[in-house]
């Protein structure tokens, strides 16, 4: 049965090392406390500590315990990236999933009319720093019984339309992205999924809508729940694939 059609089983996530990068987002907040519900040991990646920090107290009142780790994907180098893993394996030993919900999005701009560094740092933040990232850990990755790489992607479909610019162009790669590393990784105990959320109320969001008019967003806790879905062995069916859920799933 398709993680689309099952419960999140309770404890999914146990014994496991998760890595969320974006962790004070709209859906990266909503996705940490499912996880830990869910029994994951946190790694929460951010850029600002304070967002972090109020994050951490918030868990921290549910008895889980995540090790912060702030850092500002734009002007992280591949150093960087193999550092954090380098952490994670002194810190844990193991590094069983990385959910990556950070992205940038400055809002719906006519290509002629964006700004070259904004164009760069959109295709830098949304696709680049994720593969990096996530190429520093596939040696950690590598060593868990079954990993899982979960990339959230705004409709490839939606985002390839007009004024989407680079934040647009980056969701494309990653959709490319997915396939490729997989056919890569062929049947190691790594997996890569896309998921494509809903529209959801959140920053980012924000800056493409109106939100007194937005009628069709929903909550991001509607939506974390399958993000542990993917990241729990219920998620092995969309090994490879982009999978774009309905919202009915409760972990
Ligand atoms: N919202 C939607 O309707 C929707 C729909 C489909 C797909 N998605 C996807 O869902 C994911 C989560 O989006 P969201 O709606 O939760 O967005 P969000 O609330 O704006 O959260 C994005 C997070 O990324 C962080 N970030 C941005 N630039 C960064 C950088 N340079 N280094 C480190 N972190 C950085 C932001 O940090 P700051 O807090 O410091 O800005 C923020 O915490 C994204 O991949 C998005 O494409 C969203």
């Amino acid at each position: 049965m398709s993680a689309a059609a099952s419960e999140v089983a309770p404890g999914a996530l146990a014994g496991r090392v998760v890595l969320v990068v974006g962790a004070a987002g709209g859906l990266g907040e909503a996705a940490s406390l499912a996880c830990a519900e869910a029994g994951a040991s946190l790694v929460l990646l951010g850029r600002r500590v304070s967002r972090l920090e109020s994050l951490h107290d918030r868990l921290h009142k549910t008895g889980a315990a995540p090790a912060l780790y702030p850092l500002d994907l734009e002007g992280a180098s591949p150093d960087d990236h193999a550092e954090l893993a380098a952490r994670i394996d002194a810190a844990f030993g193991r590094l069983d999933g990385i959910l990556h919900v950070a992205a940038s999005f400055d809002g719906l701009t006519p290509l002629e009319l964006t700004d070259p560094a904004a164009f760069a740092r959109a295709l830098h933040v949304n696709l680049t720093a994720r593969w990096w990232l996530t190429q520093a850990c596939l040696p950690l990755l590598r060593r868990a019984g079954d990993a899982s790489v979960v990339f959230a992607i705004d409709d490839p479909a939606r985002t390839a339309g007009a004024y989407w610019g680079g934040y647009g162009l980056a969701q494309a790669g990653l959709s490319a992205l997915v396939g490729m590393l997989q056919a890569e990784l062929g049947d190691t105990p790594v997996r890569v999924s896309g998921l494509l959320p809903p529209p959801m109320r959140t920053p980012l969001r924000a800056r493409a809508h109106v939100e007194a008019e937005d009628r069709i967003a929903r909550s991001p806790v509607e939506v974390a729940a399958h993000c542990v879905a993917l990241l729990s062995p219920a998620g092995a069916p969309h090994r490879g694939q982009l999978w774009s859920p309905g919202v009915a799933l409760r972990a």
